[in-house]
């Protein structure tokens, strides 16, 4: 396992030309899957509301589920630098609030940094969090918190004033100190002149080849769900088809009788074999035995990584 990623090592991948990589995250396995295969960020973002619990946009989600699957994932990672979202209402209402919000993130949840959503109206509460050694992303573009100022999930940035007003906020953010930019949901010439102009690295979502890295919801990428296909997603793989695939096997073999086999059954030990009855006797739970030495263990439980 090579080195732990931080907001320095991210800059310095910028300025060498090498992509950076990032995707969501929000549970434990996820993480150690992902930060094993080489991310270089894992994000907990509030896209959670959606791909998580279902919601049809992020606003419903809370900071103390964001702790909650922040601390899931942190326990999961060991290489990539952690970020987690700052959900909505948690830094819109006051300054103080955002930064004992963002603390939350760090001490509750295990992150690195926070990440926050909007431009220029955030750059003094960007460098409020700053001030208190939090590192912050900032999060330009298409932001899914603003889904009913924008009147839905549409691309921005797309006429001269808007592109313009994008740029600044850019620059300010960056002026704020934020270590690095989320650019979501914009045309690639403006997200390539974003790029050149900021020394901080750029991560785009749908905003073309020309950032310094690149951001996918993980469910998105591992294609969990057939009916969502929005022009920037690039299916890496059927995961839905896969899963679908193995449950169906699966209940086949339990409707069947196949499963569990003799191969996936313990046996009992001459002395359990003479006092087991043939019934379970229903009472107080029995404690589970430890193995002793050369027994069966049962373990890794749950598919736990360990
Ligand atoms: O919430 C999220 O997953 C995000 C990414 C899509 C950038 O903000």
């Amino acid at each position: 396992m090579k080195d732990k990623v931080t907001i320095h090592s991210l800059k310095r991948l910028k300025q060498i030309g090498q992509k950076i990589c990032m995707v969501t995250a929000y549970d434990a396995t996820f993480a150690h899957i992902l930060d094993q295969s080489g991310a270089d960020v894992l994000l907990i973002g509030d896209s959670l509301g959606m791909v998580i619990q279902g919601h049809d946009s992020t606003l419903p989600v809370t900071m103390d589920q964001m702790v909650y699957h922040s601390a899931a994932v942190a326990r999961g990672t060991k290489r990539a630098h952690v970020v987690a979202d700052l959900p909505f209402m948690s830094y819109q209402v006051s300054i103080q609030e955002a930064v004992r919000n963002a603390g939350r993130l760090i001490s509750e949840g295990g992150a690195g940094s926070v990440k926050l959503e909007g431009g220029a109206e955030f750059a003094d509460t960007v460098r409020a969090i700053v001030r208190a050694s939090i590192p912050v992303m900032g999060h330009l573009g298409l932001t899914p918190q603003s889904v009913h100022k924008m009147g839905g999930y549409v691309v921005q940035g797309r006429d001269e004033d808007q592109a313009r007003q994008l740029v600044e906020d850019a620059l300010a953010l960056e002026a704020a100190g934020a270590y690095a930019l989320v650019l979501e949901g914009v045309p690639l010439e403006l997200a390539r002149t974003i790029t050149q102009k900021l020394s901080i690295p750029v991560i785009g979502i749908g905003a073309g080849r020309h950032c310094d890295g690149q951001v996918l919801v993980c469910y998105d990428l591992l294609g969990m769900n057939p009916d969502f296909k929005p022009k920037f997603v690039k299916r890496f793989a059927d995961l839905h088809g896969s899963i679908t695939g193995a449950a169906k096997v699966y209940f086949d073999e339990v409707r069947q009788g196949a499963f569990p086999d003799d191969d996936h059954s313990f046996k009992a030990t001459k002395t359990l074999r003479a006092v087991a009855p043939a019934v379970p006797v229903p009472g107080p739970r029995a404690e589970v035995p430890v193995a002793a030495e050369g027994e069966e263990k049962i373990g890794p439980v749950y598919g736990i990584p360990v």
